[in-house]
């Protein structure tokens, strides 16, 4: 079925929060650089390889339906507001000097909040693999907190939001280092790890007093990887890493923290959309791309 909208009618669905399908461009642009099952290399990165989700790889002459259901993600139910944090418990003695076999057991047994009660693993992060030193990274990626997955699998980033940054690691030549996949010319110096390291349940945002008892942990992990550039995904990831560096950071809406670089440790921090918001803003893909370009730039010096 194909309709014949004028612009009025289209002003008219759009207010209505109805998304009409257009036929993609012919040349490719990086206004949409990652998709779910592809990987799509902005120009601005010198010899990558340009590669295009299937939306781009459409004939332009291929007839299209004129309306069709937007290409996002269902929209999550609402979170939960958290809920006051009862039960805070001391936070094992001396992470600040730990060494990283002794972080990743600290975590493992970490029972300083109620989040211990309701998990099913802790998370601690996964990186290229590592004995009794942390891992050498240039990259450290921060995320929020575990989801439902990642608690089960005791692994980052493993869901559908996982799917996509692991196609926008790639579109930056970067794989996880525990993906055995051999890809020439991509590097698995990178170590992903989130905020809170046990999932909040009912899929609820992190409680504050949550965030500053595993705090300590992120900040031991940053001072044993020493990663070049830290990537900060979404508002729990920037505020946990800026709180110290920029006051009132809780204030500052996401957009106004990205495109430029501050600082945690002395290490850069790019902050750029959490890829769950990605799933549901493909609009927003863009500027998630260009964060990513900041951060490649900051590490290249
Ligand atoms: N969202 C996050 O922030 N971290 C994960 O590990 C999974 C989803």
């Amino acid at each position: 079925m194909s309709l014949d909208l004028d612009k009025r009618q289209r002003a008219m669905l759009r207010e209505m929060g109805v998304r009409l399908w257009q036929p993609p461009p012919v040349a490719a642009s990086p206004d949409a650089p990652f998709a779910m099952n592809s990987v799509a290399v902005s120009p601005r990165l010198p010899g990558a390889e340009a590669r295009f989700d299937a939306e781009r790889q459409r004939p332009p002459t291929a007839p299209a339906p004129a309306l069709r259901p937007p290409p996002t993600a269902p929209a999550p139910a609402p979170r939960a507001p958290a809920a006051p944090v009862s039960g805070l418990k001391p936070r094992p003695a001396g992470i600040e000097l730990m060494a990283w076999p002794a972080l990743q057991a600290a975590v493992a047994g970490c029972r300083a909040c109620a989040l211990c009660s309701s998990r099913k693993s802790t998370v601690f992060g996964v990186g290229p693999a590592a004995s009794d030193k942390a891992p050498s990274v240039d990259w450290l990626i921060v995320g929020e907190a575990p989801g439902e997955m990642e608690d089960i699998a005791g692994e980052p980033f493993v869901g559908q939001a996982g799917k996509l940054l692991d196609n926008m690691l790639l579109a930056m030549r970067l794989q996880r280092g525990n993906d055995d996949a051999a890809r020439p010319g991509i590097a698995k110096n990178i170590f992903i790890t989130n905020v809170l390291k046990c999932r909040p349940p009912a899929n609820r945002n992190p409680d504050p007093a949550e965030v500053a008892q595993c705090a300590p942990y992120l900040k031991r992990q940053v001072e044993l990887l020493q990663p070049k550039i830290i990537l900060a995904l979404g508002k729990f990831a920037a505020q946990s890493l800026l709180q110290d560096s920029l006051p009132e950071v809780q204030k500052i809406p996401l957009g106004k923290l990205r495109g430029q670089v501050h600082s945690y440790l002395g290490v850069p921090v790019v902050v750029s959309y959490h890829p769950a918001y990605l799933l549901r803003s493909l609009g927003d893909k863009a500027k998630a791309w260009d964060d990513l370009c900041l951060a490649q730039a900051q590490l290249a010096g």
